[in-house]
C-alpha cells in the first residue's frame, strides 16, 4: 500500500453560486471573477476529465506550428495557466502565472459557464469547450479522484455514481456544465468539441481547431500534430502526462493521469442495473437539450 493511501483525506467541497468546488477554489473565486482577459486570450473550458489536456496540447502545437521542442519547454499548467487554481506545491496560482505572461495567452478552466469571468464574453475571447459522454467522464473522474489527494475521497463506486448524478463532485454538475456551454455556443462563438469525435477522427478535429484559430498548415505539419497528440505520445511526454506533479497532490502509484484514453470504458464498470438507472435519470436531466453525445464508437 502506498504511503498516501492510508492518509485520511479531510478535504471537503463548498459551494460557489450553487456549484460544488474545492475550498481553495472558493476562497480564490472573487479574484478570479474580476480577472479581465485580453481579447487575444483563448479559453479552454471543460468539465474535469473530458479531455482538457488533450485539447491543450493540440492547441499549443497548433500555435507553435507543430514545434514539439517549444511545447516541451514547460509543464502544461505553466504553459497554460489554470485560471481558478490557487498556488500548489511547485506551481504558482493561475492568476499569478497570468500576470507574468504577455497576451495572447491560453487559459484553462473547469468553471461552468455562469462562473466564467464576464471579461471573457465582453472581450469576445475565443473559447474551446470539450465535452465527453457522461458515463466515460464519470469513470475517468472516479480514478482521478482516487489519485488526486487534494480532492475528497471518492469512496466506493456505487456511491460515486450517485454523487456524479447529484452534482456533488468538484466543479459541480456535469449535466449543467455541458448544457451551459452548449446553450451559449452560437451566441458566444464557442467551439464545442466532443472527446468521442477526437478519438474517432483526430485529424478532422485538429483541422477544426486549426480553422477556429484562423491558422492554416501543410498536411505534413497537421500529421505531425496528430501524431504528437496521440494517447501514446502524450502518455510518454513528461510535460503533458502530469508526472511533474508533486506526490502530495497526485499519487501516481495508484493510477496514471493518462490512464486509458478510450471511449466506452464505462461498460467495464457499470452493472446493467446501474447503467439503466443512470440512463433513466440522464433522460430527465437532458430532455430539453439535444447534445449529440456518443457512449461508444
Ligand atoms: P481516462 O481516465 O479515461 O484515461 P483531462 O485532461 O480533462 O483531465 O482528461 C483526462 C482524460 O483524457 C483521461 O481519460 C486521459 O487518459 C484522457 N486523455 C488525455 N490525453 C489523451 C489523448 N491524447 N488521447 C485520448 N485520451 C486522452
Amino acid at each position: 500500500m502506498s504511503e498516501n493511501q492510508d492518509r485520511k483525506r479531510s478535504n471537503l467541497l463548498v459551494q460557489v453560486e450553487g456549484v460544488h468546488v474545492m475550498e481553495h477554489i472558493a476562497n480564490n473565486y472573487n479574484k478570479v471573477s474580476a480577472f479581465c482577459p485580453d481579447p487575444s486570450d483563448l479559453l479552454i473550458a471543460t468539465y474535469p476529465k473530458a479531455g482538457t489536456t488533450w485539447v491543450q496540447e493540440t492547441v499549443d502545437l497548433l500555435l507553435h506550428s507543430g514545434d514539439s521542442e517549444t511545447c516541451k519547454s514547460a509543464p502544461i499548467p505553466v504553459r497554460m495557466p489554470f485560471l481558478e487554481n490557487s498556488a500548489r506545491p511547485g506551481i504558482p496560482s493561475g492568476l499569478d502565472l497570468l500576470k507574468a505572461m504577455e497576451p495572447p495567452r491560453v487559459i484553462k478552466t473547469h468553471l461552468p459557464f455562469h462562473l466564467v469571468p464576464k471579461g471573457f464574453w465582453e472581450n469576445k475571447c475565443k473559447v474551446i469547450y470539450v465535452a465527453r459522454n457522461a458515463k466515460d467522464n464519470l469513470v475517468s473522474y472516479f480514478y482521478f479522484d482516487q489519485m488526486n489527494l487534494t480532492h475528497p475521497d471518492p469512496g466506493p463506486w456505487e456511491g460515486y455514481i450517485q454523487k456524479f448524478m447529484h452534482g456533488q463532485l468538484a466543479w459541480g454538475s456535469w449535466y449543467d456544465h455541458v448544457k451551459g456551454y452548449w446553450e451559449e455556443r452560437e451566441r458566444r462563438n464557442i467551439l464545442y468539441l466532443f472527446y468521442e469525435d477526437m478519438k474517432e477522427n483526430p485529424r478532422r478535429e485538429v483541422e477544426r481547431i486549426m480553422r477556429y484559430l484562423d491558422l492554416s498548415f501543410s498536411d505534413d505539419i497537421i500529421s505531425r500534430i496528430v501524431e504528437l497528440t496521440s494517447f501514446k505520445s502524450m502518455k510518454d511526454n513528461p510535460m503533458a502526462n502530469y508526472t511533474f506533479m508533486s506526490k502530495t497532490i497526485f499519487d501516481l502509484s495508484l493510477y496514471t493521469f493518462m490512464r486509458k484514453g478510450e471511449v466506452g470504458d464505462w461498460m467495464n464498470h457499470f452493472t446493467p442495473q446501474q447503467a439503466e438507472e443512470f440512463d433513466e435519470d440522464y433522460e430527465k436531466k437532458m430532455k430539453h437539450v439535444n447534445i449529440p453525445f456518443r457512449t461508444q464508437l
